[in-house]
C-alpha cells in the first residue's frame, strides 16, 4: 500500500482510505461479523486509514470498530482514525425537532465525548465537520479546537464537504491548519473539479478524500440524474478502458480519481473481503491522461472546447 502525508501534518496515511459507514450492514449477528471480517482485511491489506462518523450505524459503527481495535492489541497506534461530527437526525431529542446541523461548542464537545466512548479510544487523529452549518460561527468552533487539542481528544481538524468559501472562513479563525476537505467525487458528481474545491486543496495543501467514489459505476449516485443513454455511453467507455489495464470497471474508476494532481484519498467503502484486497489493483495502473479525458467526454457526452 502506498502512504502520503495528508495536508500539513505528520500523519501518513494509506493512499486508499477503509470507509466504515456500512460495517454494522443491518445490524444482524451475520452483518457485524462480515463488517469486523472487512476492518481486519483492510488493515491486513496495508489500510492505516479508517474513516467514520458519529452517525453513522447510530454510533454502532464505532462501537463494532472497538471490539476489532481491542482483539488486535497493536491495532490502534498503527492507524489514523477519522471521526465526523455536526449533523443531527430528524426527530432528536424531541419527535418534532428537524433534521439539522450543529457547530456549537457544546455539540461538538459532547459529540466528540460520544465518539471516544464508543471507540473506546483516548484520541481520534482526525476530527472533520460533516456538513457545513450554515449558522456556524468560524471564531467559537475554532476556540473549540483549541480545547479539544489542548485536552488531547483531537490531533488535527479538517471538514467535510465544505465549499472554498466555507473552508476559507473557518481557517481564518483556526490557530492550526485544516488538513482535509472530505467531498463526493465519482464519475456523476465533479462538483469539486468546477467549483475551485480541488484547487484549493493543492494552493492549501489540504488533502482531497473522496467519499462514494464508485457512484455511477456500481451503484447510481446520489441524486442520479444520468439518463439511460449517458450510463451506457459510460458504461461503454469502462469497459474499454478495463480491457485495456486488464482490470474492472470500478478499479478504473478509482484509477481516476488517484491520476488528479490535488492527490484525492479515495475511501473504499465496500464491506466485502475480495474487493476490498483488489482495490489496491488502482494503485498499480498507470492511468493516461488521454483516458482520463476519455471518461470524461463519455461522462460529459461531448468533448472538451
Ligand atoms: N463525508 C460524507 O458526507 C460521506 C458521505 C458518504 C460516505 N462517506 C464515507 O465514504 C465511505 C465510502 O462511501 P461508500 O461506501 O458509498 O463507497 P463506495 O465504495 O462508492 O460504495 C460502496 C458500495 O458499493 C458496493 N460495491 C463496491 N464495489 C462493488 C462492485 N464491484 N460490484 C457491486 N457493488 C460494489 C458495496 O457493496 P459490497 O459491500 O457488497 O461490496 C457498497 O454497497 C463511507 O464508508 C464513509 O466512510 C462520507
Amino acid at each position: 500500500m502506498k502512504l502520503q502525508t495528508i495536508g500539513k501534518s505528520d500523519l501518513q496515511s494509506s493512499r486508499l482510505v477503509y470507509g466504515c459507514m456500512r460495517i454494522v450492514g443491518d445490524n444482524s449477528n451475520e452483518s457485524r461479523q462480515k463488517g469486523k471480517a472487512a476492518i481486519r482485511t483492510a488493515f491486513e491489506s496495508g489500510f492505516t486509514h479508517f474513516d467514520h462518523a458519529d452517525i453513522y450505524g447510530g454510533g454502532k459503527c464505532e462501537e463494532l470498530f472497538a471490539e476489532v481495535l481491542h482483539e488486535i492489541p497493536d491495532m490502534r497506534e498503527k492507524i489514523i482514525i477519522t471521526s465526523k461530527c455536526g449533523i443531527i437526525g430528524k426527530g432528536n431529542p424531541e419527535p418534532d425537532f428537524p433534521a439539522r446541523y450543529d457547530f456549537s461548542e457544546k455539540h461538538i464537545l459532547d459529540s466528540v465525548d460520544g465518539i471516544l466512548r464508543r471507540l473506546k479510544t483516548d484520541y481520534i487523529d482526525i476530527l472533520l465537520l460533516h456538513r457545513p452549518d450554515y449558522l456556524f460561527q468560524a471564531e467559537e468552533v475554532a476556540r473549540t479546537f483549541e480545547t479539544l487539542q489542548r485536552a488531547g481528544k483531537v490531533r488535527h481538524f479538517g471538514v467535510s464537504n465544505f465549499r472554498p468559501s466555507q473552508l476559507n472562513l473557518l481557517q481564518k479563525y483556526c490557530s492550526m491548519p485544516l488538513i482535509s476537505n472530505q467531498v463526493e467525487i465519482n464519475i456523476h458528481n465533479i462538483t469539486t473539479l468546477l467549483d475551485g474545491t480541488l484547487d484549493q486543496c493543492q494552493e492549501k495543501n489540504i488533502s482531497p478524500q473522496a467519499w462514494c467514489p464508485l457512484g455511477g459505476v456500481v451503484y447510481p449516485a446520489w441524486g442520479n440524474t444520468f439518463t439511460s443513454e449517458t450510463e451506457k455511453r459510460i458504461q461503454i467507455e469502462f469497459e474499454r478502458q478495463a480491457e485495456k489495464y486488464n482490470t474492472a470497471n470500478w478499479i478504473v474508476m478509482l484509477a481516476w480519481l488517484l491520476r488528479h494532481p490535488a492527490q484525492i484519498f479515495p475511501i473504499i467503502g465496500t464491506t466485502n473481503s475480495s474487493r476490498i484486497r483488489a482495490s489496491l489493483h488502482a494503485l498499480e495502473i498507470d492511468y493516461s491522461r488521454e483516458d482520463w479525458y476519455r471518461l470524461l467526454e463519455a461522462r460529459n457526452g461531448y468533448a472538451v472546447p
